[in-house]
């Protein structure tokens, strides 16, 4: 039998009785609803994060919804889904039977849509948390909830109270002050951030004259937003009570490892998936090796922050 010094618990814990036997979880948009990526070593998973949900279906965008950058990708995909309903009465039954959490990721347009799939969703065996996507434009004033912390924290108020369900609330990088919103959502009563979303990019093909997204603009994501991801977690593990899910750009094990050293208390993989489908399976056994390595048993021994640190940085 091997040791506990073989075996490091990787368990964490992300609120209301959110527990993860892993912290490798995969990002909505880049896994369906769990069904379609039999490469993946579920093992290795923490929990699976579906596409984004809306309360009817939708077909996404027009096609081209994805371009390639030279360290990652855009897409505008256009939240293409089958609506709460059908999550609720024909993937969730299936999701109970897994040993895995698997949490929806819910989006829409107004508060009530917000409010209308999360009450769908309450108490329905297999659904075991809900991720609000608030990166989704608000018709009224025609921003984005996750760019305004007064609206950020009116849907996650109004979700809160609908749902029992775990709540993590993933912030948009697109913002001035990231901090600011994560305060309002968890002073609103999210159990825990996921940070971040996609930054907004575009790409434009020089030889037809135009952009090469049919909606001009996409969210980028892979490599080359790891960094900028990797700022927002530290920033954001400092300044709110909750867990900081890190997501943005991670590839290899020793990108997870940087969001954990940087606070983080769990990690999502994106773009990876697409890329290296046995992406996750290597990142969990690098965080284990690692720990084993530093002599560490328990997860929350991996943030780094201390004033030596934050001083000399
Ligand atoms: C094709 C695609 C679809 C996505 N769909 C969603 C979505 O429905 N809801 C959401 O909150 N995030 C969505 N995302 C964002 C990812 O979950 C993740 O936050 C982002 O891609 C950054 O992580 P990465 O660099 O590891 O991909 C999507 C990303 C991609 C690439």
């Amino acid at each position: 039998m091997a040791s506990m010094a073989e075996r490091p618990d990787l368990k964490v814990d992300l609120g209301r009785g959110l527990h993860l036997r892993s912290p490798v979880i995969v990002a909505s948009g880049t896994f369906g609803y769990g069904f379609d990526a039999p490469q993946v070593d579920r093992a290795a998973l923490g929990a699976i994060v579906s596409k984004g949900t809306t309360l009817r279906p939708h077909e996404g965008n027009a096609p081209i919804r994805i371009a390639e950058t030279p360290s990652g990708m855009l897409n505008a995909i256009g939240l293409q889904n089958p609506g709460v309903d059908h999550v609720a009465h024909v993937y969730a039954p299936q999701w109970a039977t897994w040993d895995l959490p698997v949490i929806v990721n819910v989006a829409g347009d107004s508060v009530d849509e917000y409010v209308a799939v999360a009450r769908r969703l309450n108490g329905v065996p297999g659904v075991a948390g809900l991720e609000l996507n608030i990166s989704c434009p608000n018709v009224q004033s025609g921003l984005q909830f996750g760019v305004d912390p007064v609206l950020a924290a009116e849907v996650t108020h109004a979700v809160r109270a609908v749902t029992e369900l775990p709540l993590i609330v993933k912030l948009t990088p697109n913002v001035t002050d990231i901090v600011a919103v994560a305060r309002a959502v968890e002073d609103a009563g999210a159990d825990a951030v996921s940070a971040i979303n996609t930054y907004v990019g575009m790409a434009i093909d020089v030889r037809r004259r135009r952009p090469i997204i049919s909606r001009g603009s996409g969210g980028l994501s892979g490599a080359a937003i790891k960094p900028l991801a990797l700022h927002a977690v530290w920033q954001l593990a400092a300044e709110v009570h909750i867990p900081v899910v890190g997501v943005g750009g991670i590839m290899t094990p020793g990108d997870a490892l940087e969001f954990l050293l940087a606070g983080a208390t769990a990690v999502q993989l994106g773009t990876v998936n697409y890329v290296r489908p046995q992406a996750a399976a290597e990142i969990h056994d690098g965080i284990a090796a690692y720990m084993v390595q530093h002599g560490l048993t328990d997860m929350r021994a991996l943030p780094i922050r201390s004033v030596s640190v934050l001083t000399h940085v």
